[in-house]
C-alpha cells in the first residue's frame, strides 16, 4: 500500500514543541507494568525527536477512567519506565492541560521530553472536544501521531488536535501501516489469515474483507462453532452465535465464489464444563467436529486441526493472524494458540500477527521474535483488516 502520509522527518521539529501522542495503555499489575512492548515500540520517534532537538510532549491514555481523576491509571509509571529506557530524564506534569503541564510545557528547552497525565482524566477526551483539542493544541507547534493502538479512536488527543496543528506520523504508525496495508492490498501469494477469537459478531467485517483478499482463510476459536453450525453439525453446547448463522453461509458460499478456501477445525478438544476459574485444571478429550456429543463444550481445535492449519501456513508466503483458537488462558486448553503460533515461528512468509490476545500469546510463548510483525493495535489493528480508514492517521497530513 502506498502510505501517503507525512512523517515526522518532513516537518521541522528543531527548537519547536512537538505533541507526540503515543499508546501508552500498557497491561500493569500491582501497580508495576507488565509488558513495556507498546512503550519500547514507541522509542524510535521520540528518540528521533530528542535527537533532532525538538521539544517533546509526550501524550497518551491508560485504561478508561471516564473523566475521572483515577491515581491508579496514572501515567507517572510510563514516565518512569521510559526514562530508564531513554536514558534521561522524562519530566511528568500533574495534570493534562492543566497550569502545571502548560507551564511545564513552556519550560522545556531542545532535546527536553515531558509526558502529560492520562489525557482521559478529562472527559472531553473521547468526546473529541474542540475545546480540549485547543488547549492541547495550545501547548505546541506540532502534532506527531504514533499511537497505532488507539488510531481507531476519533479522540481530543488522537485526531481533534489535528485540525489546530501541523499533524504528521511517527515512525510506529508508519511502520503498522506499511507491513499492514503491503499485506492487504500485495500480498506475496499464497496469502492466508487466521482468524480466532469468541464471537462471530466481533469478526463479521474482518471476515467479509478477508475473503476479497486471501486464498485461504482458516476459522478456529470460538467463532469456528458457529459456522461448523452453519454447516448442519451438532455442536453440543459449545458457542454458538444463533443470529450469525446466516451470515456464516453467506460467508462460506461468497468463498466458494471468489475460490478462496475456508478452513474450518476438522477436530476439537471437548469439556464437560467451562473451567472456573478459567485457568482451572481440567480433562479434556478429544473428538471429530462432525461428532460433538450433545452434553459437551468445544474448547480449542484438535490436534487433527493443528496440523491442517499448520500445513496451510507452511505453503504460504503471507499469514496474517489474529484471535486465539481456544480458550488459551487455559494451559490445557492452549495447545491450538500455541500450535499456530509456532507454525507462524517456523514459518518463512512474512507473517503478521494483528495484536489483542494472539499478540499476547505469541509474546508468552517465546515466539515474538521469530514473527515479522505483531501489531501494538488491539482493536486497531482489527479495524484496518476491516479495511476501515482509520481517525487517527485520516487527519494526517498528505505528503
Ligand atoms: C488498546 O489497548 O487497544 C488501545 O490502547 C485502545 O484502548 P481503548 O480500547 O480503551 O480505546
Amino acid at each position: 500500500m502506498n502510505y501517503n502520509k507525512k512523517s515526522v522527518e518532513e516537518i521541522e521539529v528543531r527548537g519547536k514543541r512537538v505533541l507526540c501522542r503515543c499508546d501508552f495503555n500498557v497491561p500493569t499489575k500491582e501497580g508495576k507494568i507488565t509488558s513495556d512492548k507498546r512503550i519500547v515500540a514507541a522509542l524510535p520517534t521520540i528518540e528521533y525527536l530528542i535527537k533532532n532537538g525538538a521539544r517533546v510532549i509526550l501524550c497518551s491514555h491508560m485504561g478508561k477512567p471516564k473523566g475521572e481523576w483515577k491515581p491508579e491509571l496514572s501515567l507517572k509509571i510510563v514516565a518512569d519506565r521510559l526514562s530508564e529506557l531513554l536514558g534521561k530524564e522524562v519530566i511528568m506534569a500533574a495534570d493534562v492541560v492543566g497550569e502545571d503541564a502548560k507551564a511545564k510545557a513552556a519550560a522545556l528547552q531542545d532535546g527536553d521530553v515531558m509526558l502529560i497525565e492520562n489525557v482521559r482524566y478529562i472527559k472531553g477526551e473521547t468526546k473529541n472536544d474542540p475545546e480540549l483539542s485547543k488547549e492541547l493544541a495550545s501547548m505546541a507547534d506540532i502534532f506527531v501521531n504514533d499511537a497505532f493502538g488507539t488510531a481507531h479512536r476519533a479522540h481530543s488527543s488522537t485526531a481533534g488536535v489535528a485540525d489546530y496543528l501541523p499533524a504528521v506520523s511517527g515512525y510506529l504508525v508508519q511502520k503498522e501501516v506499511s507491513i499492514m496495508g503491503k499485506a492487504l492490498a500485495d500480498p506475496d501469494r499464497p496469502f492466508v489469515a487466521i482468524l480466532g477469537g469468541s464471537k462471530v459478531s466481533d469478526k463479521l467485517n474482518v471476515i467479509n474483507n478477508l475473503l476479497e483478499k486471501v486464498n485461504t482463510l482458516i476459522i478456529g476459536g470460538g467463532m469456528a462453532y458457529t459456522f461448523l453450525a452453519a454447516k448442519g453439525y451438532g455442536i453440543g453446547k459449545s458457542l454458538l452465535d444463533e443470529e450469525k448463522l446466516e451470515y456464516c453461509r453467506d460467508m462460506m458460499a461468497k468463498a466458494a465464489e471468489k475460490g478462496v478456501k475456508l478452513l474450518l477445525p476438522i477436530d476439537t478438544a471437548i469439556v464437560e464444563s467451562f473451567p472456573s476459574p478459567i485457568d482451572a485444571e481440567i480433562e479434556v478429550a478429544y473428538c471429530g467436529c462432525d461428532a460433538i456429543p450433545e452434553n459437551m463444550i468445544g474448547v480449542d481445535i484438535g490436534p487433527e486441526s493443528c496440523k491442517l492449519f499448520a500445513e496451510a501456513v507452511k505453503e504460504a508466503k503471507t499469514v496474517v493472524w489474529n484471535g486465539p483458537m481456544g480458550v488459551f488462558e487455559n494451559p490445557t486448553l492452549a495447545k491450538g494458540t500455541i500450535a499456530i503460533a509456532q507454525a507462524l515461528a517456523d514459518s518463512d512468509a512474512v507473517t503478521i500477527v494483528g495484536g489483542g490476545d494472539s499478540a499476547a500469546a505469541c509474546e508468552q510463548l517465546g515466539f515474538a521474535n521469530e514473527i515479522t510483525h505483531i501489531s501494538t493495535g488491539g482493536g486497531a489493528s482489527l479495524e484496518f483488516l476491516e479495511g476501515l480508514e482509520l481517525p487517527g492517521i485520516a487527519c494526517l497530513q498528505d505528503k
